[in-house]
């Protein structure tokens, strides 16, 4: 077991999602079973002694790999020294919001904690955001930590490409571990693209052994598309405990790797590949290796696929101007 804990700093730590998050990350599942955690979550003073019943469980859980676990209503105290961020707290809509205020509101939550992260957070800082809208969150605050690479600035696409893991596995009757190369594109809202066209299903070309454009287009993409508005119909309360698990999924591939021979979606900086426009934080398929995202490049994209990435990636555009204007970027 290496010996040097790593520093994981959860904000939104008393939320349903780090309720979920903190027992997987205390487990090992995040960082593998040889990694011992620091675990430092970050309320706002409100939630602070609920925080503090989470941690009572945690020590009540003995997890071997839990070194600490420090409570902090500031974000500078929260992310010094951090290697992990899992930016999970956020200002939820609510009745009568309009969509600036929404940023806005954001933007006061991922601004400050960017600039925390650039002030004291460790030089391998590597930042997951969870909290919505995620990928313009991000932006935020990455653009408030100029002196950290924007790669290290992430935003989660990863549940939408579990859900769409399932959906296959039901529709094909073969199991996630043999359905390889499905994509998100874009943004993690009603606008993203899932991409099947490149994917395998035990061995073979998705799109042959699904051979349903109708249910492509009417069934599948809506469903992953808007599975998160369907969860809160249903439970009266947003994804929690699958949002946690492919937290936990797409920073153990970030540090860890991807497997040989598939792999996976995240919302990362853009580079201009598949012409998305430089600099917004858009999802794409990607590996990870050494601990960098690489963008799969090379794939063929057919005229639907276009359409569909260009109108999420026109989303994105548009929120990036929203928070330009409100002086946020
Ligand atoms: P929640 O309301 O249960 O918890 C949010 C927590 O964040 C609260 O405890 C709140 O006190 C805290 N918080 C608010 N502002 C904070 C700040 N400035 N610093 C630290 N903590 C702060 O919400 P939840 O269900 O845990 O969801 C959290 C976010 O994740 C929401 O924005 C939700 O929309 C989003 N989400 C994203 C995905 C995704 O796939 N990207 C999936 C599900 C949910
Ligand atoms: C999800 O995809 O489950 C969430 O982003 C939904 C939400 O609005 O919190």
């Amino acid at each position: 077991m290496s010996t040097t804990p790593v520093k994981v700093t959860v904000t939104g730590a008393a939320g349903q999602i780090g309720y979920a998050l903190l027992f997987r990350i205390a487990s090992g599942a995040l960082l593998g079973p040889d990694t011992p955690v620091a675990l430092r979550l970050l309320e706002i003073p409100q939630g602070v002694k609920a925080a503090e019943g989470t941690a009572m469980e945690l020590v009540d859980c003995a997890f071997p790999l839990i070194s600490s676990i420090d409570i902090f209503d500031d974000p500078k105290a929260a992310f010094d020294g951090a290697n992990v961020g899992l930016l999970v707290g956020a200002r939820p809509r609510t009745a009568g919001m309009e969509r600036a205020d929404l940023l806005s509101a954001n933007g006061g939550i991922f601004g400050p904690q960017g600039a925390a992260i650039n002030e004291g957070a460790a030089s391998d800082i590597r930042v997951l955001v969870v909290g919505n809208p995620a990928n313009t969150n991000a932006l935020i605050a990455a653009s408030s930590a100029p002196d950290v690479p924007s790669s290290r600035f992430t935003a989660m696409t990863r549940l939408d490409q579990n859900r769409a893991l399932g959906q296959l596995s039901q529709k094909t009757g073969v199991p996630v571990s043999e359905i390889k190369k499905v994509t998100i594109w874009g943004n993690h809202s009603a606008s993203q693209y899932p991409d099947i066209f490149h994917a395998e299903v035990a061995g073979k070309p998705a799109a042959e052994v699904i051979n349903d454009q109708a249910w492509l287009e009417n069934d599948f993409i809506p469903t992953v598309a808007k599975r998160g508005a369907a969860i809160i119909e249903a439970r009266g309360a947003s994804s929690a405990a699958s949002a946690a698990s492919a937290a936990i999924d797409h920073v153990h591939d970030w540090v860890l790797g991807t497997p040989a021979g598939d792999w996976t979606s995240a919302a990362i900086p853009s580079d201009g590949s598949y012409g998305v426009p430089e600099g917004l934080i858009s999802s794409f398929p990607v590996t990870s290796e050494g601990g960098e995202w690489k963008i799969v490049q090379g794939l063929e994209i057919s005229e639907f696929s276009r359409g569909r990435i260009d109108a999420s990636v026109a989303e994105l555009g548009e929120e990036r101007e929203a928070v330009k204007a409100l002086g946020l970027l």
